[in-house]
C-alpha cells in the first residue's frame, strides 16, 4: 500500500505513522525527520534546511523534491511506503505524481488529519522526540512512563528547535497557504480521506485503518 498523511503542524501525522507503518508493514518516509538526521550528522543540506526549518519556513521545493525521488527509489519502498510531510507544495504534488508514474505504481489513499488551529500550538510547543527512534511524545497529551526517556527505546527525549510559539504559528501559516490547496486536489482525485485528530490517540488511529480498507 502506498499512502501519504498530511494535515497541519501538531496534527499528529508523525505519531499516527509511526504504528501505521509497523500495522501495514510498508516504509515511512518523512521529510522533516530526514532533514533532521543531515543537521545531526553537519552535512552541506541539513545546514541549508536548518535556516529554513529554523524559521518555520519551508525547504526549497527543489531540495526536498529531488531527496524523496532518491528515497523512493530505495528497495525497501517497494512493498509500500508512507509520505509524512511530503508533498507540501503544489509542484511538491505534480512532481510525485511525475515520479509514481515513472515507477509505474500509484497512490492509494491520502491521510487528511484534521485538527482545529487553537489546539495545535499547544501540541507543537508541549511536544517532546525521542533523540534516538523519533518517537513523539507530550508533556500534558501523550506522557512518557519514566521523565525525559522514550517508551520504546529509552533515548533522551529534546524539544526540537522549530517547537516555539512564534516558529509554530508562522509553519501554521504557510500550511494554510501552500499546502492546505493539496486538500482539494487530491480530493478531486478521489483519494482523501478526512479524519478527526481531536481525539483520543487509539480512536485516531481506528479511524485511519478504517478509512484506509473502506
Ligand atoms: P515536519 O517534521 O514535517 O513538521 P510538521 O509538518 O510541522 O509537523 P509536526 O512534526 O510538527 O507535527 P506532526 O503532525 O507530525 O505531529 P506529532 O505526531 O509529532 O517538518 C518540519 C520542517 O521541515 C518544516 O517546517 C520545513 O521547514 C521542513 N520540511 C519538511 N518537509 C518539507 C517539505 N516537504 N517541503 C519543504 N519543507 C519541508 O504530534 C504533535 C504533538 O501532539 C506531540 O507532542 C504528540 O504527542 C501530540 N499528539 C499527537 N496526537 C495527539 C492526539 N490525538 N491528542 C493529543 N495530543 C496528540
Ligand atoms: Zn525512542
Amino acid at each position: 500500500m502506498n499512502i501519504l498523511i498530511m494535515g497541519p503542524p501538531g496534527a499528529g501525522k508523525g505519531t499516527q505513522a509511526e504504528v501505521l507503518v509497523k500495522e501495514l508493514n510498508i516504509t515511512h518516509i518523512s521529510t522533516g525527520d530526514m532533514f533532521r538526521v543531515a543537521i545531526q550528522e553537519g552535512t552541506e543540506m541539513g545546514m541549508k534546511a536548518k535556516e529554513y526549518m529554523d524559521k518555520g519556513a519551508l525547504v526549497p521545493d527543489e531540495v526536498v523534491i529531488g531527496l524523496v525521488k532518491d528515497r523512493l527509489a530505495k528497495p525497501d519502498c517497494a512493498g509500500g511506503f508512507l509520505l509524512d510531510g511530503f508533498p507540501r507544495t503544489l509542484k511538491q504534488a505534480k512532481a510525485l505524481d511525475a515520479t509514481l508514474r515513472e515507477m509505474g505504481i500509484r497512490l492509494d489513499g491520502v491521510i487528511n488529519i484534521e485538527v482545529p488551529r487553537e489546539k495545535l500550538i499547544a501540541r507543537v510547543t508541549g511536544r517532546r522526540v525521542c533523540r534516538s527512534c523519533g518517537a513523539s511524545y507530550h508533556v500534558l497529551f501523550n506522557r512518557p512512563e519514566v521523565e525525559g526517556k522514550c517508551n520504546s527505546c529509552g533515548g533522551e527525549l529534546y524539544q526540537r528547535s522549530d517547537d516555539n510559539e512564534e516558529a509554530a504559528g508562522y509553519r501554521l501559516d504557510v500550511y494554510e497557504a501552500q499546502t492546505q490547496p493539496l486538500v482539494d486536489y487530491y480530493a478531486t482525485q478521489g483519494l482523501l480521506r478526512d479524519i478527526n485528530g481531536d481525539q483520543d490517540i487509539n480512536k485516531v488511529l481506528k479511524d485511519i485503518l478504517a478509512s484506509l480498507i473502506k
